[in-house]
C-alpha cells in the first residue's frame, strides 16, 4: 500500500505507542520551536533596534529650556488662552523629561524615578491642555512642579 506524507506521519504517530514518549516529543518540539522563534526574533530586534541613548548637552542646559517652557505655558493659558502653543511646550516639557532621565549620574537610581514622575507629571499637563480647561492645567502645572522639586531635594547643590 502507497502513503502519502500527511498518512505516514498519522501512522507513524499511531505507532508511537508509549504516552510519554508522545508528550516528550511534544514539548521537545515546542521548546525547539520557541527557541528558534526567540533567535529570529532576537535578530530582527537587533536589526531594528537604535543604540542606546546618549546625552549631548548638560542636565544644566536642559533645566534653563525646561524652565523657558514652564514660564511661557503660565502665559499660553493666562487671559485668552493659546492651547495650540500650550500643546506644544507641554509635549517638549515631557520630552525634556524623556532625555534628563538618560542623565542619571551613575549608581543613582532615583534619579530614573524621579525623571519617571516629572516625565508622567508632564503627560498629564499635556491631556490637560488638550482638553481646553484652564483650571485643569493649572492643577496638571501644580504637579508637575511638585515633581521638579522631588528631585531638586535630592540632587540640585546649593
Ligand atoms: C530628575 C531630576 C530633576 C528634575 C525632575 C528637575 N530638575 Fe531642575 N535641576 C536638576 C539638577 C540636578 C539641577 C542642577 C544642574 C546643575 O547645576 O548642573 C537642576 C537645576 C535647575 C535649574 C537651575 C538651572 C541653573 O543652573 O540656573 C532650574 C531653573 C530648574 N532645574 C528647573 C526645573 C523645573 C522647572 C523642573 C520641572 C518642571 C525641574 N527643574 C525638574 C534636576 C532636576
Amino acid at each position: 500500500m502507497e502513503m502519502d506524507a500527511t498518512e505516514a506521519s498519522h501512522f507513524w504517530w499511531k505507532e508511537m505507542k508509549d504516552s510519554q514518549m508522545k508528550t516528550g516529543y511534544a514539548v521537545g518540539m515546542a521548546v525547539a520551536s520557541a527557541c528558534g522563534a526567540l533567535s529570529i526574533y532576537a535578530v530582527a530586534q537587533s536589526d531594528k533596534a537604535p543604540p542606546p541613548f546618549k546625552p549631548e548637552a548638560h542636565v544644566d542646559d536642559l533645566m534653563h529650556l525646561n524652565n523657558d517652557l514652564n514660564t511661557e505655558l503660565r502665559k499660553a493659558w493666562a487671559g485668552t488662552p493659546d492651547w495650540e502653543a500650550a500643546e506644544t511646550k507641554a509635549r517638549l516639557v515631557a520630552e525634556i523629561a524623556n532625555v534628563v532621565r538618560y542623565h542619571q549620574p551613575t549608581d543613582v537610581h532615583d534619579w530614573w524615578t524621579f525623571g519617571g514622575t516629572f516625565r508622567d507629571r508632564a503627560r498629564d499637563l499635556v491631556k490637560a491642555v488638550e482638553g481646553k480647561d484652564v483650571e485643569a492645567a493649572k492643577n496638571a502645572h501644580k504637579e508637575l512642579f511638585a515633581a521638579c522639586k522631588q528631585c531638586h531635594d535630592v540632587y540640585k547643590k546649593e
